[in-house]
């Protein structure tokens, strides 16, 4: 079903909502008149919602706001990870692939005085930017579009990559597609060159590729040893949506056992330069 939107993104109904909001974050301005289907202008809908409310992140003790096409921090488990687990010294932290910016965020509420972040969609830097600016950290945070790595080391670098293998065909499934595990490898391979020399990588990562035996279950381990890197430790906890499975998934069982890692790794007798 296609809804018609005349220039402004006004609707042809009576006592329709107001939309022209919503439709500009996303869209950008509407000179002309226009069609978009139902079902995307109440994902644009909802999406603005979210936008507007934001989500209380427990680990921040605040809200995030996620846009449209952004990665939404919905669940819990890997954020408490990064909240939990003990800081190295670090002056400077790198957020490789910060969707919302909200593993920056926690970085810097627990006190690393200064995080460069990166994502690779524009939809992506220009949120992270506002959630940080919003949370009072825009002196401390510098977002930018950006492969992988900024340049340069920092003392600890962070990075949750899309989990599933598999080819993204929209700005959103770039947040859990990973085509060929091209951001996981290129973590884990790059880690070394930006690393200072006692920093510490912290990669988050769900099992669930594994478990649907969509990815080797030795990918992270040969590739971090073939990096140079050495997995300084790994912690665990159950996923979040366990809670939330319906039993008609087809996938139950196995989403029951997913559990999310906040792996650990350094470099060898104080690192590579
Ligand atoms: C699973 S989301 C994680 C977002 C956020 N860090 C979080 O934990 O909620 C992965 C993010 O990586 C970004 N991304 C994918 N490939 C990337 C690349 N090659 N370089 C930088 N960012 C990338 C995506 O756009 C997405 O925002």
């Amino acid at each position: 079903m296609l809804v018609q939107l005349n220039p402004g993104f006004v609707l042809d109904l009576r006592r329709a909502p107001s939309i022209d909001r919503a439709c500009q974050q996303v869209y950008g301005d509407l000179a002309s008149e226009a069609v978009v289907s139902l079902q995307g202008l109440a994902g644009v809908l909802g999406a603005h919602e979210w936008r507007r409310t934001g989500i209380v992140i427990p680990a921040l003790d605040a809200r995030i706001h996620p846009h449209y096409g952004v990665f939404a921090p919905t669940r819990t488990d890997y954020l408490d990870l990064v909240a939990r687990i003990p800081l190295p010294p670090a002056r400077t932290a790198f957020d490789v692939g910060t969707g919302t910016g909200v593993l920056a965020a926690i970085l810097l509420s627990r006190g690393i005085p200064r995080v460069v972040a990166t994502d690779i969609e524009d939809r992506a830097v220009t949120c992270a930017r506002d959630n940080l600016d919003r949370l009072g950290y825009a002196e401390r945070a510098t977002v930018i579009r950006h492969d992988l790595f900024p340049a340069g080391r920092a003392d600890l670098v962070v990075c949750n990559p899309p989990w599933m293998p598999g080819t993204a065909t929209s700005a959103l499934d770039a947040g859990v597609f990973d085509r060929g595990n091209a951001m996981l490898t290129g973590f884990l391979r790059q880690l070394p060159d930006h690393l200072t020399p006692h920093g510490e990588g912290w990669l988050l990562l769900s099992d669930l590729p594994e478990l649907l035996g969509l990815r080797d279950p030795d990918l992270l381990r040969s590739t971090a040893t073939a990096a140079g890197l050495v997995i300084r430790g790994r912690c665990a906890a159950a996923s979040a949506t366990r809670s939330t499975i319906r039993r008609r998934d087809p996938l139950a069982a196995i989403r029951s056992r997913e559990t999310i890692s906040l792996w650990t790794f350094g470099c060898p007798a104080g690192g590579r330069t």
